[in-house]
């Protein structure tokens, strides 16, 4: 039995709808290159394995994982690498996909780990934007929703490894 309520928050369709529409511009702005796409588990398994399938464009693919320490809603800000990437990024165009930004800490830590690697170029990729505990200035090149300060679960996000396979996106709530 669930102690949680789910309010749908992003449907299927909708969700559908802008995978596609984010993989058109993508498709759009590396049409002379071979992106390394870079996963960051566990979240982004379900958004990335939807967003390269509409990509026109030949990629990479490659994964990272990185833990944050805190509390369950409290991010310290501190991150370690727990999976690296295999793949030489080297003067390679680099994409970062996430499922979501909240606080930041994640994105800049991802940031400058990839960056030390000395690729050609790096952006961000990210399903969801929750803008509202962000504590650092962030600036997702490809973003598919911003949603409010509510915790957030479906399409690959879970609650303590629960949901991850709902195929739309709900909010939660504690019964
Ligand atoms: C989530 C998400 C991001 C990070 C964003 O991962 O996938 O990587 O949190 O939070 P931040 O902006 O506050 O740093 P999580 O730690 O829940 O791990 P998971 O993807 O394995 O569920």
């Amino acid at each position: 039995m669930s102690e949680h309520t789910l309010k749908p928050l992003i449907t299927k369709e909708e969700i559908e709808h802008t995978v596609r529409e984010l993989a058109l511009q993508i498709s759009c702005d590396y049409r002379e290159s071979r992106p390394v796409l870079i996963g960051v588990l566990k979240g982004a398994f379900v958004f990335l394995a939807d967003l390269i399938r509409h990509l026109s464009i030949d990629t990479i693919i490659d994964f990272m994982q990185v833990s944050s320490y805190g509390s369950d809603t409290v991010s310290s800000g501190m991150c370690a690498v727990t999976k690296d990437i295999h793949v030489d990024i080297r003067d390679k165009d680099v994409l970062i996909v996430e499922d979501i930004v909240d606080t930041g800490a994640t994105f800049h830590f991802l940031l400058e780990h990839v960056r030390a690697r000395h690729p050609r170029s790096l952006k961000i990729c990210a399903l969801l934007d929750k803008t509202s505990r962000r504590t650092d200035g962030v600036t997702i090149d490809y973003c598919g929703f911003s949603i409010g300060n509510e915790f957030v679960v479906g399409y690959g996000l879970d609650c303590d490894e629960r949901y991850r396979s709902l195929p739309g996106i709900y909010a939660l709530k504690n019964k």
